[in-house]
């Protein structure tokens, strides 16, 4: 089973995600939750990359809010990329944001192009975090930023036989690694000024909710993008999901780092 019979992020599974998410946004939390990955980091006038944009819900806020010069946002779905686009014209932010459909894989840009990279739960699809931070770390300007939300697991060990449960009914690779691997490989790759946040506690009390709004004010919403079959599919996943995060092993967290000025 997986969240809807399309396959990844598809127009069920976008529709579906805007009722529960907000619109432009594939992942939880909305404006509130980039707040909170953004304390503390000043990106005026920042050039940001944002990988696994999505529909472009965080570059637009990080645009308005934060004063960020202009945001790239690259993702290999098509459909998300087309959202963006369409969004980024509804927000009238067209001028200031590029959205690029990609090939799963090495960055394509030059040295030192971006000060600052951003991401919000899209490094769980990339399978080798220490090629892609060295790449960050490569595209990034000497004082650049990368600014990073992420769904993760307790530690790097094989997924329990729950969350491998979980992991299969979601229908898409979940590549997770510990908030502490990631902390290993800023330090590897020479980043400073690590800082990294937990987030379990919140996104479990949210994902119940989350639920119970599903199951009730949005039923009606979710039952006319789902039909009534995907619908209970989903209502499962969701449950699959608290109990992964009941049992501490699904923690999504956030890291920020600097590069090295050279
Ligand atoms: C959970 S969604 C999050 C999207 C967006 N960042 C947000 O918060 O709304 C994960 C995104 O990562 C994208 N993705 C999957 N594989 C990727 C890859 N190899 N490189 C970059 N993005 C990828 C997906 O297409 C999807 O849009």
């Amino acid at each position: 089973m997986s969240l809807t019979d399309e396959g990844h992020y598809g127009p069920k599974q976008l529709n579906l995600l805007k009722v529960v998410w907000g619109e432009g946004f594939l992942s939880p939390g909305g404006t509130a939750e980039i707040d909170e990955i953004m304390t503390g980091v000043d990106a005026t006038g920042r050039t940001v990359l944002d990988i696994g944009c999505g529909c472009g819900g965080a570059a637009f806020h990080l645009l308005k809010k934060y004063h960020v010069k202009s945001v790239e946002g690259i993702d290999p779905e098509p459909l998300v990329i087309q959202t963006a686009k369409d969004l980024a014209i509804k927000n009238k932010l067209e001028d200031v944001t590029t959205f690029k459909q990609i090939n799963p894989g090495p960055l394509q840009y030059a040295d030192e192009s971006f000060d600052m990279v951003f991401s919000k739960e899209a490094f769980l699809h990339i399978p080798d975090k220490e090629a892609l931070l060295k790449d960050i770390h490569r595209i990034l300007k000497p004082g650049g930023l990368i600014v990073v939300s992420d769904w993760m697991r307790k530690d790097d060990n094989p997924p329990s036989k729950q969350m491998q449960e979980y992991i299969d009914a979601e229908g898409l690779d979940m590549l997770m690694c510990s908030l502490k691997r990631y902390k290993e490989l800023l330090e590897a790759t020479n980043f400073t000024d690590i800082k990294i946040k937990d987030r379990n506690d919140w996104y479990l009390e949210k994902a119940k909710k989350e639920l119970e709004e599903i199951e009730g004010p949005l039923y009606q919403k979710v039952l006319d993008v789902l039909g009534l079959e995907e619908t209970l599919g989903a209502i499962d996943i969701w449950k699959k999901l608290i109990g992964v995060l009941e049992i501490g092993e699904h923690r999504p967290g956030h890291f920020k780092a600097i590069k090295i000025d050279s």
